[in-house]
């Protein structure tokens, strides 16, 4: 079965062609990070506008590059939530529009269902159950992926998402946009016990996350120093933010995998691309005889290669939209709406 996938929640215009939920046929990404750079992160009207000039074009190059025409594409997929909803609003009319052109199904993929599948596409024997660390710009989650299309959320943040904070700390220290990307290079580097950050722990829920402290911590840092008048050493402060981030983010995954037995680990979303958290799950995995899964580089970020892979498993479990589906800018991965 081959999907024709588009993904348009967030800044990246993307389109893919992938079979069977593993194999991707083609992959395109128009990326609009140029153009947000200029004012520190995304500005959703600027996104949405992109988006709209974008898609065509897009769509178009991603039936070109798998060399297919509508009648080999056997199903449209769009992601329909979350994400900023006047850029989800473009991909959404678009998908309805070409599926009702072509009389092809519409399937509707939850943006944190697809981060998961990019792993179905790296790895293509992984197969639920597993558990799941899924973290990006607006979520921190661990879940606990019981099938293809049945989550529980068994550990969230409390308050920002693990690369919000990556985010607001790297523009604190100077760092352009996008900043966790930035910050993990720049601070490749740095010694990572130069500095100290508190440990945040929510009290009665051990798998939970709490972030905002530890963002709060690092502008007190900067703003300290420079009423001090002392340099800072980016790199140093850069290195041993990370390594409290990660701490939080390999603990609370460690504890999850002892409290509910499971002994495959799935990361999931654009701070998987992170080198230290790569290597600490790999070191910490290996140590517990774990079975650990990353996407690979390409597909940590926003893409619709992994929109395409969920599309598979969420058509044969008969989620197919109507007419009327809509966007939603927020929807817990657990849910449906359809
Ligand atoms: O999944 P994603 O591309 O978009 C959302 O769905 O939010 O995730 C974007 C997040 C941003 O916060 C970005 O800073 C972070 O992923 N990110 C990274 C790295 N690459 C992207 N964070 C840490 N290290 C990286 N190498
Ligand atoms: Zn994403």
């Amino acid at each position: 079965m081959k999907i024709l996938a588009i993904e348009s929640s967030c800044d990246e215009t993307a389109a893919a062609v992938v079979e069977n939920g593993r194999v991707v046929l083609s992959n395109v990404i128009s990326s609009q990070v140029e153009e947000h750079k200029i004012y520190g992160g995304v500005v959703p009207e600027i996104a949405s506008r992109r988006h709209a000039e974008n898609i065509s074009g897009v769509v178009e190059k991603a039936l070109s590059d798998a060399a297919c025409t509508y009648d080999d594409i056997d199903a449209i997929a769009v992601t329909y939530a979350p994400g900023l909803i006047g850029a989800l609003l473009v991909g959404v009319n678009f998908a309805k529009g070409l599926a009702f052109a072509t009389g092809k199904p519409l399937i509707p993929v939850h943006h944190l269902r697809s981060h998961i599948a990019a792993n179905y596409i790296t790895d293509t024997s992984l197969k639920p159950p597993f558990l799941a660390l899924v973290v990006s710009g607006g979520h921190s989650h661990i879940i606990n992926v019981k099938s293809y299309t049945d989550f529980e959320i068994i550990g969230r943040t409390r308050d920002d998402a693990a690369g919000e904070c990556l985010d607001k700390a790297a523009r604190s220290m100077g760092i352009p946009y996008p900043g966790g990307a930035n910050l993990d290079k720049i601070a490749k580097n740095g010694n990572d016990t130069a500095y100290k950050f508190p440990y945040p722990k929510v009290e009665g829920a051990p798998l939970d996350f709490s972030f905002s402290g530890l963002k709060t911590s690092v502008i007190n840092i900067i703003h300290n120093s420079q009423q001090k008048g002392e340099t800072i050493n980016i790199e140093d402060l850069g290195a041993s933010y990370i390594r409290q981030v990660v701490k939080c983010l390999t603990d609370n995954t460690m504890k999850a995998a002892e409290i509910t037995g499971q002994n495959k680990i799935v990361v999931a979303g654009g701070v998987s691309a992170n080198s230290v958290l790569r290597r600490e799950l790999e070191t910490l995995s290996k140590a517990r005889k774990l079975e650990l899964y990353m996407p690979q580089l390409s597909l940590c970020g926003d893409n619709a290669a992994m929109v395409g892979a969920q599309a598979y498993y969420e058509y044969n479990a008969g989620h197919i939209a109507k007419e009327n589906l809509n966007a939603i800018a927020s929807l817990s991965i657990d849910k449906i709406y359809i």
